[in-house]
């Protein structure tokens, strides 16, 4: 029988021993193929990336996923206002804001002060006197969108979902299984909620359908039953060894499993947590209401939970006649991106453009509304 801890190892060596197969299968598969339902959930991370530092970790310890095609969806122009509805580390932040002139604007909503602060202190040491955007901060969640921007004024949104590399790499924060730390989990850390009161405080049932619905782990009552038997449970690697033991006892001669064993009931805690799907529900109905007509939506996701809601707001979007999708496949990173960031191995960038209102001139033709 294997302890623990001998199985975070085995689990180690597996991903690390699995990582070219996995890169080549995506290029060969993915590239091609769209895939409504994405592989097996490998956290924002890449399989918990906690297992595999980027390789690239540029002087703020992150590199933005995606970033050049960001750039060209958001089709950037100097005087725009642009919202970065997920600031983290400013990766994203950075290169809008270098494309804007004193004229542009610069809108960052993050839930985590912390980030926040990161990203202004990156901001303001790229700063270029004379031609920089105005620069305005919101600590609050992106779903507030519509009441903190003006309706119609926004030339470009994007949204970079889940957590950061700074929120992942800390113990402190509790979203690490691989780490001891607290059960919290909490981007915003004055927000009520904890993991460790959704731990020990849902019922069985309860927490058997966060972890199913937000985890999309088929092992769902077994893992709760566990827990609840468990309980009080106060760290992350205290949870992460309960799912283990759970699951290991359930496939006792199966074949390692490919991701660690509480990826997919962490995520579900998280995405709890964090209500981070209402919010992103809340995000793209508003986004139709803030863009200006012309102004585009580009969101990165990484599990199918997000992805699937962004694709299908997209197209009842275009159904509907307000957005023109600009993607009709998810856009993923090439290999070269993958292997220089993990993160990007989940990445699926879908991007759309809110229609431009036609107006019809007395007495003579439909014209564009201009921006
Ligand atoms: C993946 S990181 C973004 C990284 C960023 N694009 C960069 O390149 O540095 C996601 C960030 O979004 C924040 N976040 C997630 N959901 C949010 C929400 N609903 N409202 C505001 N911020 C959110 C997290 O706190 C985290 O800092």
């Amino acid at each position: 029988m294997t302890t623990p801890d001998e199985e975070f190892d085995r689990f180690k060596q597996f991903d690390e021993f699995d990582e070219i197969d996995e890169i080549d299968q995506i290029d060969q598969n993915e590239e091609f193929n769209e895939i409504d339902e994405q592989d097996a959930p490998r956290g924002e991370h890449g399989e918990n990336d906690e297992t595999g530092e980027d390789e690239e970790k540029k002087d703020f310890g992150h590199v933005p996923v995606l970033l050049e095609e960001v750039i060209q969806f958001l089709a950037i122009h100097r005087n725009g206002i642009y919202v970065d509805a997920t600031q983290g580390l400013a990766g994203h932040s950075l290169e809008i804001a270098k494309r804007l002139g004193p004229d542009g604007h610069l809108i960052g909503f993050d839930k985590d002060p912390l980030a926040q602060e990161q990203a202004k202190r990156r901001l303001q040491a790229a700063e270029v006197k004379g031609d920089w955007p105005r620069i305005t901060q919101h600590h609050a969640s992106f779903a507030e969108i519509a009441e903190r921007c003006e309706s119609g004024s926004l030339d470009g949104i994007i949204a970079d979902l889940g957590v950061s590399s700074l929120q992942l790499d800390d113990a402190a924060r509790g979203f690490s299984f691989q780490v001891e730390g607290p059960l919290d989990m909490r981007m915003n850390p004055h927000s009520e909620l904890t993991a460790e009161q959704v731990v020990n405080r849902l019922d069985e049932e309860s927490l058997a359908d966060v972890i199913y619905e937000f985890g999309e782990e088929r092992r769902s009552r077994r893992i709760a039953r566990a827990i609840v038997r468990a309980r009080p449970i106060r760290s992350t690697k205290q949870l992460a060894e309960i799912v283990s033991a759970e699951l290991r006892s359930m496939n006792s001669q199966g074949k390692p499993p490919r991701i660690h064993p509480a990826t997919l009931t962490f995520q579900g805690i998280r995405i709890y947590v964090n209500r981070e799907l209402e919010d992103l529900k809340t995000l793209i109905e508003a986004a139709t209401k803030v863009l200006k007509p012309g102004g585009r939506l580009v969101v990165i996701s990484f599990h199918s939970l997000e992805d699937r809601q962004v694709k299908e707001a997209m197209r009842e979007g275009a159904k509907q006649g307000v957005y023109k999708l600009l993607t009709k496949k998810p856009m993923i990173a090439q290999i070269e991106e993958i292997r220089r960031n993990r993160r990007a191995r989940s990445a699926k960038l879908r991007a759309a453009e809110k229609i431009e209102v036609q107006a019809v001139v007395p007495g003579g033709k439909p014209w564009r509304q201009q921006r």
